[in-house]
């Protein structure tokens, strides 16, 4: 649906019990949680998650990053949610990210950056889909 989007908590921002206060701008920032958990992503997993990004020279480092320790899974709903949450998250490094953003806030580096967001309504089906079956969504 094209107001839904998916985002994950990485393992980073979850081993340092930030769950709580990423959840909360998530909230507050308007969005409804239509599906939520917490899981971890094996290498395998992560790899074909993040397939698109395949010939990336970060690649590797990438899969091995977000298969280190469990992560938060989510679909949010909200009118315009695909853009409006990227605005919520900042930009990917979090050098450049507004103030206010969940990155400015949580994000170390640009890969361990607290969250991940959709980039377009086709990958937030595609991916809400990689995790949730469709009596886990309300
Ligand atoms: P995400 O929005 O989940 O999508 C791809 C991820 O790759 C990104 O967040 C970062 O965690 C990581 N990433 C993107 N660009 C780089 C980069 N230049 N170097 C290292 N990791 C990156």
């Amino acid at each position: 649906a094209e107001n839904r989007t998916f985002t994950m908590i990485k393992p980073d921002a979850v081993a340092d019990n930030h769950i709580g206060g990423i959840t909360k701008m998530i909230e507050e920032g308007g969005f409804r949680i239509v599906a939520m958990k917490k899981t971890a992503l094996s290498e395998e997993r992560a790899g074909q998650f993040y397939a698109v990004h395949k010939e990336r020279p970060f690649y590797n480092d990438l899969v091995k990053y977000m298969s280190k320790g469990p992560i938060v899974a989510m679909i949010l709903e909200k009118d315009n949610a695909v853009e409006d949450f990227r605005t919520l998250i900042g930009a990917t490094n979090p050098e450049q990210a507004a103030e206010g953003t969940i990155r400015k806030a949580y994000a170390k580096s640009i890969e361990s950056n607290a969250v991940h967001g959709s980039d377009s309504d086709e990958n937030a089906q595609i991916e809400g889909d990689f995790f949730f079956a469709a009596d886990e969504r309300f």
